[in-house]
């Protein structure tokens, strides 16, 4: 083998433990921050750990304004409403706090904050990042509140463009939050089904980084740790919301599949962009559904690794084990096994087809994705053929 060459970037300072929210007033002076925005969204903004966050801020001297105009999937309107809050409100930084939808969102607000080009401007397309002022980028600090995305420990935020109805990531490498706060109590309150699907997010993550074909071993060995964690820990989570070990261990696994996703993403999220974007479907829950029929369409290029991950997951067998086992998970989450569960039908396959190879995640995937191959995947997806 020649000497491998690529890019590797560790996440940042993270704060974990259970009760570690109390830490907020810190985290944000740490982060350089005086007059925090949090920014959440409109059910979480009526959550008493949301009123204890703010007030735990004002109490400190941080004086803290509410931003919740967040919808799941958050759009363009979001971010330039945040900003606008951000910039009247007079403040220098902000807290994230919520899922994926109110930390992505948050996280591009902040990195707005001092821009004067439009936000598209900043898509995550090769060097496109470089067009940004980094002196204009506030702090930011994160709270996650499900344990799926990892946005806490992310350079992105993935925004729907409301005219193409097309999720676009912004990235910048500097919209990684200053310090993170993984604090597991505040995700008890989550209903099994966000569980589920928030917790498949991070076995897609953790999967489709591990399959992508780029050089970057750091990142498949955090991958293939947070898939035993997921293995091990989200039947716990889902069955009793209370048990905290096993929300620890989920938070953890989440941070860890944002933290390998850097190595590339693949089919899954390719075929699931979309779906989102047109039918606002939740993100991890569609990414469910599509999983075993990209593992399938996969075989010829991860049969050996999966092999390997099947070993490590203590599986009895070795591709097919594999296969059985997510089926037995989904299963298991109450996750349909086809898109007719997500109320979808063939009326905008031609659509999806198109947008799919175009996601900036189709490039990881190890077998290449076309229109055809897009169209045949939504097809088994929608049949149950396994
Ligand atoms: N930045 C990234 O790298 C990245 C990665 C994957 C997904 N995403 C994006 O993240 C979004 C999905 O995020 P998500 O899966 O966390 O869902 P979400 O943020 O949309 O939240 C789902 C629902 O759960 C509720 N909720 C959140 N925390 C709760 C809690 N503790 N108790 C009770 N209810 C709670 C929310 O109010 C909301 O109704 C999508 O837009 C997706 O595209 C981003
Ligand atoms: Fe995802």
């Amino acid at each position: 083998m020649t000497s491998p060459r690529s890019n590797w970037n560790y996440p940042t300072a993270i704060r974990f433990g259970a009760g570690r929210i109390a830490e907020l007033p810190d985290a944000c002076r740490d982060a350089g921050m005086t007059r925090p925005l949090l920014v959440t969204d409109p059910f979480l903004a009526t959550q008493a750990m949301t009123g204890r966050a703010i007030a735990i801020l004002n109490e400190a001297g941080l004086p803290a304004g509410l931003f919740a105009d967040i919808k799941p999937n958050p759009v363009e309107t979001n971010v330039y409403r945040g900003l606008e809050a951000l910039r009247s409100g007079g403040h220098d930084g902000v807290v994230a706090f919520g899922g994926g939808s109110a930390l992505d969102a948050g996280k591009v607000v902040a990195f707005m904050a001092g821009q004067t080009r439009p936000m598209w401007d900043f898509e995550d397309i090769g060097d496109w990042y470089t067009r940004a002022d980094p002196k204009g980028i506030a702090p930011i600090v994160a709270v996650p509140t499900t344990a799926g995305t990892g946005s806490e420990v992310g350079r992105a935020g993935v925004i729907t463009q409301e005219a193409t109805h097309t999720k676009k990531v912004i990235f910048h490498p500097l919209m990684m939050p200053k310090v993170t706060i993984c604090d597991p109590e505040l995700t008890v309150g989550m209903p099994p089904h966000i569980t589920a699907g928030t917790g498949l997010d991070a076995l897609a993550h953790c999967l489709e980084a591990y399959c992508a074909p780029s050089y970057h071993p750091m990142a498949e060995g955090i991958a293939v740790e947070g898939m035993r964690l997921v293995k091990e820990y989200l039947p716990r989570a889902y069955r009793e919301g209370a048990d905290i070990e096993a929300r620890a261990q989920m938070m953890s696994a989440a941070a860890m599949g944002a933290t390998a996703f850097q190595k590339g993403l693949g089919a899954i999220h390719a075929l699931s962009h979309p779906v989102g974007a047109l039918y606002d479907t939740h993100h991890g829950l569609t990414n469910a559904v599509f999983m075993p029929y990209v593992l399938i369409y996969n075989r010829s290029a991860i049969e050996t690794k999966i092999e390997r991950l099947a070993a490590y997951l203590g599986l009895t067998g070795r591709f097919d084990a594999f296969l059985e086992w997510v089926l037995g998970l989904r299963r298991d989450l109450g996750v349909p096994h086809t898109l007719e569960g997500l109320k979808i039908g063939p009326e905008r396959f031609d659509e999806m087809s198109a947008m799919a190879p175009e996601d900036p995640t189709a490039g990881g995937n190890p077998v290449p994705i076309t229109q055809d191959t897009a169209r045949h995947l939504y097809e088994e997806a929608l049949a149950g053929r396994i």
